[in-house]
């Protein structure tokens, strides 16, 4: 008989994963003095954790305490301190008792999907997109529902478009700082677009990893700011350089705090104890941490000027994160096929526009600039050889 395979089986593959081994593979194959592989694909910094946030989880490892589970929402004082940070920075009162500490940002959108969503239900957000929101839903037996953007909207949802949306999804995903495009909604947007999703009962659920990677003007705001109803998802892999610690959190609505904590216990128990202590002592890290973004800001800056050089001239405002992306549609319409060839022939892996659209990413690639600063010199000089030789 053959065995029944479930329908979370057909969500697709992120696939920048697969650029990663490619570009793995091909660093690997190359004959010893042979200039690197540069990496332009990875969404995670260069650089590790802070040192203050290594020092307190070695501390707690030589301590002896028993790093077990902790609440499912997490340790209670680093609860304390995310909602100190919503103070800080934003000036608003957060109680502790709506956050809960999860599995990175990837840990808190099946809780919130399935506190919030029932299958069936659509889930809007702006394409191009990060893939495993789509994905994700798909899993669950939800439907993306992709609101085209492009260049004129800073590749980011309108009201005007989501009054257009008849029936009203169930739920809307914003993200400012955006992946790929790095660009940002403006406060008055994000509130606009808050207060619309209230008053026509669509869950808003704003992603705001990428925020304290800010650059020039722009101001970030947290949609914490404008709904009390809003899922605010963050994480401390990108501002905080903890990818690997798998640490992250929301910012619940009352409604919602006692099914995801259900739901938390269930499906993960807890983010990993040593991480946590680690995620709280970063808060106490902003002189290094503001190194590394003075770096990213330079390295965009450097990309922004040298990149038309090459004949890349269409890139994304790039507001905040640390990605162009670039219209790349006067070379190419198969931008899976162009970065194949980039990492072979200029050593340059870049995503694939494809894997953030499956419509328009074709004629798109994402370079991300949070590696090291001469990697982006280096990088922009051998685009221009390959490109205009
Ligand atoms: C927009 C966005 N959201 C969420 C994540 C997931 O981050 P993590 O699970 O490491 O917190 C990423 C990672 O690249 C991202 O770009």
């Amino acid at each position: 008989m053959p065995l029944k395979v479930g329908r979370g089986a057909e969500a697709p593959p992120f696939l920048v994963m697969d650029v990663i081994a490619a570009a793995n593979a091909r660093a690997a194959a190359l004959p010893p003095g042979a200039p690197g592989v540069i990496r332009m694909e990875v969404g995670q910094p260069g650089t590790g954790a802070p040192r203050g946030a290594a020092e307190a989880a070695i501390r707690a490892l030589r301590s002896g305490t028993p790093l077990g589970y902790t609440e499912a929402f997490g340790l209670r004082s680093l609860r304390e301190r995310i909602a100190r940070h919503y103070a800080e920075r934003y000036g608003l009162a957060v109680p502790p008792a709506r956050i809960a500490v999860t599995v990175g940002a990837s840990g808190a959108f099946p809780l919130a999907f399935l506190a919030a969503f029932d299958p069936g239900d659509a889930v809007a957000m702006a394409a191009p997109f990060y893939p495993p929101y789509a994905n994700i839903l798909t899993a669950f037996g939800m439907r993306p529902l992709l609101l085209p953007c492009d260049a004129a909207t800073r590749f980011q949802p309108t009201v005007a478009m989501l009054e257009r949306l008849d029936p009203r999804p169930a739920g809307l995903i914003v993200a400012s700082p955006c992946n790929p495009a790095g660009t940002m909604l403006a406060p008055e947007e994000l509130a606009a677009i808050a207060r619309w999703c209230d008053a026509e009962g669509v869950r808003l659920i704003s992603d705001e990893i990428y925020h304290g990677l800010v650059y020039g003007e722009a101001k970030e705001a947290s949609a914490a700011a404008f709904s009390g109803s809003a899922v605010v998802v963050n994480s401390f892999s990108k501002y905080f350089s903890m990818t690997g610690w798998r640490v992250g959190w929301m910012v619940l609505p009352e409604d919602l705090v006692r099914p995801v904590e259900c739901l938390a216990q269930n499906l993960f128990i807890s983010a990993p104890h040593v991480a946590q202590v680690a995620a709280e002592a970063a808060f106490d890290c902003i002189p290094e941490l503001e190194e590394n973004r003075a770096r990213y800001r330079r390295n965009r800056d450097l990309l922004r000027r040298a990149l038309p050089a090459a004949g890349l001239d269409r890139l994304s405002p790039a507001d905040g994160a640390f990605y162009l992306w670039a219209d790349v549609g006067h070379l190419t319409n198969d931008s899976p096929e162009f970065c194949a060839r980039m990492l072979r022939e200029a050593g340059i892996a870049a995503t694939p526009g494809v894997d953030f659209d499956r419509e328009r990413g074709s004629r798109f690639v994402r370079f991300s600039y949070c590696g090291p600063e001469a990697d982006m010199a280096e990088a922009a000089e051998r685009l221009r050889r390959w490109l205009r030789p």
